[in-house]
């Protein structure tokens, strides 16, 4: 097969490293790519949003299928529009109406409630009902979940704990703090528990297969201090995931989401994404996603026992059968290092040295990319994620601690307590 994925981070290098690896594979391109993605195939300079830059580059070199990294092309209807206009080529994802999943938090909620599936009790607010909101703010207990509907580049969720803060944040999401993004706001409980991501595969015809469960790291900082960011690192499997966990999160989660999007005719090939929290044993949904996470795939790609491009194509055309989807019994861990400065202002065109000198690890490019004369630089937030296996998570977060200590760039920071959480006795 010949194959188009659409991506630029370290998400995209992990699958572009996987789908390298298949006996399916006879060519691999990756729009755009990063500095790294051209060791599994051959980089090309396309806007993976262009969806007609995107059509004449499949059709000038026979794409069979096309694999979509990152939320905004799906929302924005890659999958209505190669059905369209090129149905012969697959295109593993969800339709725009499914990717509303992750495109609307409001839809995302209305559709656990109509499935019954397990998530934090919520309204949603307009403009017209500020007001409304305001007192439904002060029926909750602190700290209270203020999310913005739309897509706002992983900023729009606000956790607050003074309800009169609270209320004013409200009204200025309603009056486009996140421009339309928030002109409906999720006004939500707060649930209270460690969080966990659990991926599904799944070919849109009551076929899925769940992938290696996985924990990411979002704050800058150590202990889970310090703003947000894309993601730190990830480890997988999660200790407290234990089979009654998972057995909890298939019943009452994936089961209802399967059949809920075949009720509701929503067509859906590809990756669910679903952000847990495990409130005293019982998991809940905090939100859908539609793609695969970052960094956590640079993780759960190490514990796949199977080829992902079968996998992917099968559920592409509407039917995984009986293919297994077989769990590595090695743990995975991923650290990112990132820009000094980030996820505030930081500089790029850092050169990077020492990757060639990491033996035990895969060092996962994310943030880079290769000077005319032939440098690896820095080139965004989170540049590299180093990835590890071995028996135990203790072992493959050593492992990639110690790699990272062979790489530098000027002002590199990385977390050293990625995984402590979870293995802590
Ligand atoms: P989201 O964009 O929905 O994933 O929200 C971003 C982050 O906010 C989540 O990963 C959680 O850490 C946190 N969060 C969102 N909703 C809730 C909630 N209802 N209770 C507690 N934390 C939440
Ligand atoms: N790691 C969380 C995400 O990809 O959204």
């Amino acid at each position: 097969m010949k194959i188009l994925l659409l991506g630029s981070g370290g998400r995209e290098s992990a699958l572009a490293w996987k789908i390298s690896q298949s006996k399916l594979t006879d060519a691999l391109f990756i729009a755009p790519g990063n500095g790294g993605t051209g060791a599994y195939g051959t980089n090309v300079a396309l806007n993976p949003l262009d969806f007609n830059a995107v059509k004449d580059f499949v059709s000038t070199n026979g794409i069979d299928m096309i694999v979509v990294g990152n939320e905004d092309p799906l929302v924005a209807g890659i999958f209505d529009f190669f059905a369209q206009e090129m149905p012969q080529v697959l295109v593993v994802g969800p339709s725009k109406e499914g990717a509303r999943l992750e495109g609307s938090k409001d839809f995302a909620k209305k559709f656990m409630m109509d499935c019954g599936i397990p998530t934090a009790r919520y309204r949603s607010f307009t403009k017209e009902t500020a007001q409304e909101g305001c007192d439904f703010l002060a029926t909750l207990r602190a700290p209270y979940v203020l999310k913005a509907d739309g897509l706002a580049a992983g900023k729009g969720v606000l956790i607050i704990d003074n309800l009169e803060e609270a209320q004013n944040s409200l009204r200025e999401m309603l009056s486009g703090m996140f421009g339309g993004a928030s002109a409906t706001v999720v006004v939500e409980e707060f649930l209270s528990g460690i969080e966990c991501s659990v991926f599904v595969l799944t070919d849109g015809n009551g076929g899925y297969r769940i992938l290696p469960v996985a924990k990411d790291y979002k704050r800058i900082g150590e202990g889970d201090t310090g703003l947000n960011t894309g993601g730190m690192g990830a480890v997988s499997p999660v200790p407290f995931a234990d089979e009654e966990f998972m057995n909890k999160v298939t019943e009452r989660i994936v089961e209802p989401t399967i059949k809920g999007l075949a009720e509701a005719g929503i067509t859906y090939r590809g990756f669910i994404f679903l952000g847990l929290i495990n409130v005293g044993g019982e998991p809940m949904v905090i939100e859908y996603n539609v793609r695969m996470g970052d960094p956590e795939t640079e993780a759960v790609m190490l514990r796949i026992d199977a080829d992902l491009v079968e996998l992917m194509a099968a559920a592409a055309r509407g039917n995984l059968g009986t293919l297994p989807l077989p769990h590595s019994p090695l743990a995975a861990a991923t650290v990112m290092m990132v820009s000094g400065g980030y996820p505030g202002s930081y500089p790029k065109g850092k050169v990077i040295t020492g990757i060639d000198n990491v033996k035990d690890s895969i060092v996962f490019h994310a943030g880079t990319k290769t000077t005319p004369e032939g440098q690896t630089v820095t080139s965004g937030g989170r540049v590299l994620a180093v990835s590890s296996t071995a028996p135990t998570l203790e072992e493959a977060l050593a492992k990639s601690f110690g790699s990272i200590a062979s790489i530098d760039f000027e002002g590199a920071y990385f977390r050293r307590d990625i995984g402590r959480d979870v293995t802590a006795k």
